[in-house]
């Protein structure tokens, strides 16, 4: 959601800061635009793809500095005029910005009232000539940023020149990511190492309430009282950022290939000679605490329904909440709770807002990330890196199962009970298989369901959490509107949707639930649905669509969730549609 890139003293900017920006799509953006100095700032912007913007920046741009940004729209519609980069009234001071100003109106007032005027809807041009109307009053660059963090309240990473300063980028950050990659005499920045690793190895990473100034040879950066601050440079493994698509057609499709070694890797890194290698103080702590809580969002949301459930059966009370819902209710069940942080990305604005929440009441929190060096990473008490590799399609996959299987680990880990280890190893042939040979099945399905406008799945216990997942996974990419049932709840309102031919896909998976997810399928016949069933052969039937070998019950959302993420795919495939950047979704949501 919303990306930067920039450069400085680099050869080729005109390709780094496009190609950084093509990037950096898959966060989801509506406008794209750059910005270069020679001899005055020149900028070009407009609404729509990257490859646009690439039609209309010359060719032959001749520059040491260059910034580009894609805007994911927020304050005010997607148009030219709200597009980044944004320019202040006097021409000095140019920047792109990422993250939310929640002041902007007060300080917009201000500025009104000192002659400034506005051309569009954003937040961003506010602090474009707010930063330059101290630098005006001061005549000092670096002490106006100073000024500005202390009044901005907020989210923003900002890559800014200033036409007077033009050997040096400016830089700032609060809540929003952004990255400097430090190269043989040039310098960039960006929101995430991808669009820097063909270039360098070395990383500086900003923390909250920073700010800095970097040449093409230098990178300096102080806090918020104007302090300098020594930063260490950091290394990243290059392939688990590369979005290199290794022969795939599409991101999704790789991702949900990678799911076993995914669920090896996790197994490898937290496992050993059958024991786990996970922090011991974090287990104790684990241990200690009477209530887990779980926190999240959409996919990350559901992964915590089935880690809630495991920790259930280690004899722990949890109970399990919507981010933007919790925030604005915050609750602290049980005498000493420990809270459990999850999210893909570690950037989503509603979990850092519960964080926020979380260390106002001085309690410690956990986030399970995919992201190292992420906000939600970097703060949490303790994290755990899920290594699931970079997602890069805006639907999770991988990550989801990353989620599940640490989950399983950690709340097996609190009771010493080694036999998850065991188990999960167990089913890595098995997921092999699915990916291998069911996908013929799988495409049947997707056709007989793809111009259907209403679909709903089914499943009772951890069929019901896998059921929610594959649900928002089909709508997410192929906009067919799909609702998860628990099978029970059936008859308490939704068997009025069912009518001739309405689709329902059911998950019987777990023998517990076997006999009365029958039941229900009986009920929704009666009706007319058109039923897909996949089950296990333990609880098969022959007239089942996907019959899979048998497994540990409890981990269908490790081993099944493949059927139901391929299905999503498949489906969105034959529609035609793209099916790693579904509209109007971006895969890091840094807004609330
Ligand atoms: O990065 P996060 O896990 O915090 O993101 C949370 C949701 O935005 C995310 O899971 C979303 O629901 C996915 N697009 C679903 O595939």
């Amino acid at each position: 959601m919303c990306g930067i890139v920039g450069c400085l003293g680099f050869k080729n900017p005109r390709e780094y800061v496009l190609n950084g920006l093509k990037t950096l799509d898959y966060r989801g953006y509506d406008s794209a635009g750059v910005a270069y100095y020679n001899d005055g700032i020149h900028i070009y912007k407009d609404v729509g793809a990257v490859e646009h913007l690439m039609e209309l920046v010359p060719n032959d741009i001749k520059t040491d500095i260059m910034i580009g940004h894609t805007r994911w729209a927020t304050h005010g519609v997607p148009n030219v005029a709200n597009t980044h980069p944004h320019i202040s009234n006097h021409k000095k001071i140019c920047l792109v910005h990422n993250g939310v100003i929640e002041n902007y109106e007060d300080i917009k007032k201000m500025l009104l009232e000192k002659h400034y005027e506005f051309y569009g809807d954003t937040d961003s041009e506010i602090v474009a000539n707010l930063i330059e109307y101290y630098y005006l009053r001061e005549n000092d660059i670096l002490g106006s940023l100073k000024e500005c963090m202390s009044i901005l309240k907020g989210s923003y990473a900002l890559a800014i020149i200033c036409s007077d300063y033009t050997d040096h980028m400016y830089i700032m950050k609060n809540g929003s990511p952004l990255i400097i990659g430090k190269g043989e005499g040039f310098n960039l920045v960006a929101s995430d190492a991808s669009p820097m690793i063909k270039y360098t190895e070395n990383y500086i990473e900003l923390n909250d309430q920073e700010y800095g100034r970097i040449s093409k040879d230098d990178v300096e950066i102080f806090d918020k009282y104007g302090q300098k601050v020594i930063k260490q440079y950091i290394k990243k493994d290059i392939e688990s950022i590369s979005h290199d698509l290794k022969g795939y057609p599409h991101y999704m499709l790789k991702e949900i290939e990678e799911v076993p070694q995914t669920v090896k890797r996790i197994l490898d890194t937290y496992t050993k000679d059958g024991k786990y290698c996970f922090d011991e103080k974090l287990i104790n702590r684990l241990k200690e605490s009477d209530h887990i809580m779980f926190i999240a969002c959409g996919t990350s949301y559901h992964s915590s329904l089935v880690g809630g459930r495991y920790f259930e059966h280690s004899n722990k009370s949890t109970s399990k909440y919507i981010a933007s819902e919790w925030a604005f209710d915050p609750v602290f069940p049980g005498n000493k709770p420990f809270i459990i942080l999850i999210s893909q990305s570690g950037e989503t604005a509603d979990l850092i807002h519960c964080l926020k929440i979380i260390k106002e009441n001085n309690l410690e929190s956990l986030i399970l990330t995919n992201t190292g060096g992420s906000t939600l990473d970097r703060n949490c008490t303790y994290s755990i890196l899920l290594n699931a590799g970079i997602e890069v399609s805006v639907a999770s996959t991988k990550a989801y199962v990353a989620q599940v299987t640490v989950l399983c680990l950690l709340a097996a880990a609190i009771v010493d009970d080694y036999q998850a280890i065991k188990d999960l190893y167990s089913v890595l042939p098995l997921i092999d298989e699915i990916q291998n040979s069911y996908k013929p099945k799988i495409m049947e399905i997707a056709r007989a369901i793809k111009n259907k406008e209403h679909l709903f799945y089914l499943g009772r216990s951890f069929d019901y959490f896998l059921s929610m997942e594959a649900s928002l996974k089909l709508k997410e990419v192929s906009y067919i509107h799909s609702e998860a049932i628990p099978g029970g709840e059936l008859k308490h309102g939704p068997i009025a949707l069912i009518e001739q031919d309405t689709p329902v896909i059911v998950f019987i998976t777990d023998h517990h639930t076997a006999l009365s997810m029958r039941g229900n399928i009986k009920e929704v016949e009666a009706r007319g649905a058109k039923v897909y069933v996949i089950s296990t052969e333990r609880n098969a039937k022959e007239s089942d669509n996907i019959v899979v070998k048998n497994y540990p019950f409890y981990l269908s959302s490790v081993v099944v969730s493949s059927i139901a993420f391929y299905l999503a795919y498949y489906v969105t495939i034959e529609k035609g549609y793209n099916v790693d950047k579904p509209r109007n979704l971006a895969k890091s949501v840094t807004v609330e």
